[in-house]
Formats: structure tokens, C-alpha cells, sequence
């Protein structure tokens, strides 16, 4: 189902979805030895324009709240709380999802469920090297159904992510 193609089928712009969680509004000032001193306003503005170079649609959003992320991810295939029916069809579908989930990674089976759900492929994606600080931060409720997992490689895993989302993920035709 998910795997790596070398273009794009369709010629659609393809919709990118990506997702900072908890305390990713604070990159840049927490902890700059751990996450570097790149803030999520310079990442948001470096994926944008990219973005426009690959010729992909891409929505940014962050929260602190896990609810408010389960409601984000379920309003990417036109679902969730916030949709009337009526509008579902005329919403874009989101292609693919980039989530950095910060701590939910760790914690959260209502993320992992909402994406599921939707059933559209997703990034997992950390700034830091999870693998190499303390072992909890190991587990992720998410990797095991990601399309690619990114971690450790600083800021720049939101250009990579972006890159592979765009060009190399396999998506579904009727979400992109
Ligand atoms: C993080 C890693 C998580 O363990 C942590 O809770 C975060 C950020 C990262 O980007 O490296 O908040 O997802």
C-alpha cells in the first residue's frame, strides 16, 4: 500500500498536511543543545517556499492539545467536528501527513487511531535523536504504521520529510 514511487501519477498538486505538536512552538529557545536553535516560524517559512518549488499545496499546523491534533488529522479527510456534511465534498483531501508529534509520540493511542482512521500516509518526524536519549523515548505509538520515520537529523528532517512526501511517497488517487 505505502511505498516509494519515483514520481507522481496525477497531475494534481499533491496536499500536504504537516503537523507540529506539543512544546514544537518552543523550537529554537527549549533546550537549543537537544533541538538546535531553529524556530518552528523559520521552519514553517522554509517548507513553504520549497513547497512552492516542488508544486505541492502544503497547510501548517501546531498544537499544544492532543484533542486539537486528533481533530486536525481527522479534518484532512474531511471528517471531524468542526466539518458540516455538507461542505465534506467540497473539502480538499490531504495527500499526506508530516507529524512531529512531540511527546504524543510517546504517549498518545488517540493520535495513532485518529490516523489510522483517515488511512492517509504519514511521516513521523523528530528533530532530535530519540534513539539516543532516554529509553522511553524509544517507543513511538506511531512508527509502525508510518510511511518513513525521520529523526536526528535537526531542522533540516522537516526539508527531507517534505521532499519525500512530495516526490517519492505513494498516496491514494482519490486523496491526492
Ligand atoms: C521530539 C522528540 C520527543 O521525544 C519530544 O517529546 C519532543 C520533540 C523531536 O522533535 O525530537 O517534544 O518529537
Amino acid at each position: 500500500m505505502i511505498g516509494i514511487e519515483s514520481s507522481q501519477k496525477s497531475n494534481m498538486p499533491r496536499h500536504i498536511l504537516l503537523i507540529n505538536g506539543p512544546n514544537l512552538n518552543l523550537l529554537g529557545k527549549r533546550e537549543p543543545h537537544v533541538y538546535g536553535s531553529t524556530t518552528l516560524d523559520d521552519v514553517i517559512a522554509t517548507v513553504k517556499s520549497q513547497a512552492l518549488e516542488l508544486g505541492v499545496e502544503l497547510e501548517t499546523f501546531q498544537s499544544n492539545h492532543e484533542g486539537a491534533i486528533v481533530d486536525c488529522i481527522q479534518e484532512a479527510a474531511g471528517w471531524g467536528p468542526t466539518v458540516k456534511s455538507d461542505e465534506i465534498k467540497e473539502r480538499k483531501k490531504v495527500s499526506a501527513i508530516i507529524i512531529n508529534p512531540g511527546a504524543l509520540t510517546h504517549t498518545s493511542v488517540a493520535v495513532r487511531d485518529a490516523l489510522l482512521g483517515v488511512d492517509i500516509p504519514f511521516i513521523e518526524l523528530h528533530v532530535s535523536n530519540v534513539h539516543a536519549r532516554e529509553p522511553w523515548r524509544k517507543h513511538s505509538y506511531l512508527s509502525d504504521k508510518a510511511a518513513a520515520v525521520i529523526c536526528g537529523m535537526g531542522a533540516f528532517g522537516y526539508k527531507a520529510a517534505l521532499e519525500f512526501a512530495a516526490k517519492h511517497m505513494e498516496v491514494r488517487e482519490d486523496k491526492r
